[in-house]
């Protein structure tokens, strides 16, 4: 598990992180941590500002040495990158000449230290792991000792940032390299309501990879204990831009846009419903690519389906890509209500596609379906209900430009978002508000950095635009 987060700092990002917090001069007697400190990219440069620091205002080697032992700390759990961070340390120091130093580098676990109201500065690159990539033990430890950690899909870095605000003094400062998702994701919300009064600064990496191989996009953050600012500086990298932001605005999500969402206006929440499409749970089964057509069924190999079952079923990446399919529809329609199959009915009214959704018995039966849901339905199918309308479609990913597909009713999205709309409001006025550049600023302010220019949107985002 732990493998899986040890990406070091690049040395440009090293610097730019000890500079936000000023650990430039005047370090002496000032204690400071790298708490997840892997060979020791960003202790070294520590150690090596500090000694040039002490040696501009003459202090003696044997002074430095001590100087050295006590205000500079690290933690790292694994124990190879540990006895490398001790020797790249040690080097450090004897190109000066220090010999001996008794490092306060620890090969153990941070989130298990209670160290409280101790350092006067944390600078560091926290490992990040995802829940899904988390064991059970250290979930559960997690959840039981770590506010940020209480709800949902938490990553293992809150806990890191967390931990880090805890371990400073009163005036003590941050400067942490970390997913921007924490602006965004919510299962972050805690974590962001933690953060929020010391936070000073946030420099957005946005779209400029720091990781190579790696699709989370960086940031840094830097908090400063004790100093009760209203609005944090937010500088956005990759389109070298800066702004104050006030803290009044960021509430839920961090949105980091210079246009402010009033929020006395109306939202598009309440004329249309955004809300996620069906999800199949088992596209290779429902979704149709290689068919041919006989009287009242289709051909899939040596399996018919009934034709009454097949509707065309889209995603927007099919239709970005202009590609025909079509989905098995195990339901149907009466007088716009859904209208759920029992097994008995499905099975004596359908029996070709029995058989043929037979054939994948194993996979259906191994989904993680909505409770109640039987064999031969979808997963997912909650949006079901609102579907045999005229609706929109959009994908959860944004690149460039927002586009919006117009689907009929009969078609059935099977990725992305729907759009339909509320009372007698207007899907082509939907169409033209999510097509606007003034949604698209939006989205670039509240979407999240998914891979390369792209960024992920919800449903919820949608709902929440102000008009
Ligand atoms: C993203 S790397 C960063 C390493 C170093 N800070 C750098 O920037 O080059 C995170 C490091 O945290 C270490 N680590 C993971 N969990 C830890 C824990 N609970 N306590 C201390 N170190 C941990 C990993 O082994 C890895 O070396």
């Amino acid at each position: 598990m732990i493998k899986k987060c040890q990406v070091f700092t690049p040395a440009q990002n090293v610097s730019e992180l000890l500079d936000y917090v000023g650990y430039i001069s005047n370090l002496s007697g000032k204690k400071v941590i790298e708490n997840a400190c892997g060979d020791g990219n960003i202790l070294t440069e520590i150690v090596r500002r500090y000694i040039i620091d002490a040696l501009t205002q003459n202090k003696k080697i044997e002074e430095i040495r001590q100087g050295l032992q006590s205000d500079v700390y690290g933690i790292e759990i694994d124990e190879v990158h540990y006895k490398n961070c001790i020797n790249n340390l040690t080097y450090v120091a004897e190109s000066f000449n220090i010999f001996n130093v008794k490092w306060n580098v620890f090969n153990g676990d941070f989130l298990k230290q209670n160290y409280v109201n101790m350092f006067d500065f944390v600078i560091g690159n926290p490992p990040y792991i995802t829940y899904r990539d988390l064991d059970d033990e250290t979930r559960n430890f997690l959840r039981e000792n770590y506010i940020s950690c209480r709800h949902g899909k938490f990553d293992y870095c809150y806990a890191f940032i967390e931990a880090s605000i805890i371990c400073l003094k009163q005036t003590g400062k941050l400067a942490y390299l970390i997913p921007s998702s924490i602006f965004k994701n919510v299962f972050a919300q805690e974590l962001r309501e933690m953060i929020l009064p010391s936070t000073v600064k946030v420099i957005d990496y946005t779209t400029q990879k720091l990781f190579e191989k790696k699709l989370t996009s960086s940031a840094i953050l830097i908090c400063h204990c004790g100093e009760a600012v209203s609005n944090i500086v937010y500088k956005d990298v990759a389109r070298n831009r800066e702004y104050q932001i006030s803290k009044n605005r960021l509430v839920g999500k961090w949105v980091f846009s210079s246009i402010a969402q009033n929020s006395k206006n109306k939202k598009f929440g309440d004329y249309f419903t955004a809300a996620i499409s069906i999800a199949t749970l088992l596209n290779e089964a429902y979704i149709l690519k290689n068919f041919t057509e006989e009287n009242e069924y289709i051909i899939i190999d040596e399996y018919k389906i009934e034709r009454e079952l097949i509707r065309d079923g889209v995603s927007p990446r099919t239709l970005n890509y202009n590609k025909t399919e079509c989905i098995l529809f195990p339901y149907k329609y009466d007088n716009n209500k859904l209208i759920r199959y029992t097994q008995k009915e499905f099975e004596e009214n359908f029996p070709e596609a029995t058989r043929y959704l037979r054939s994948y018995a194993k996979e259906l039966n191994a989904r993680k379906s909505d409770k109640g849901c039987e064999w031969f339905e979808y997963g997912r199918s909650q949006a079901l209900a609102h579907l045999n309308q005229p609706k929109l479609l959009l994908s959860t990913i944004v690149t460039k430009e927002v586009k919006v597909y117009e689907l009929t009713k009969e078609c059935i999205p099977y990725s992305g978002i729907y759009i339909v709309p509320k009372g007698n409001c207007s899907l082509k006025k939907a169409k033209e508000i999510l097509e606007s550049d003034d949604f698209l600023l939006y989205v670039k302010g509240i979407g999240i950095n998914a891979s390369g220019s792209s960024l992920r949107i919800t449903a919820v985002d949608i709902n929440n635009y102000t008009l």
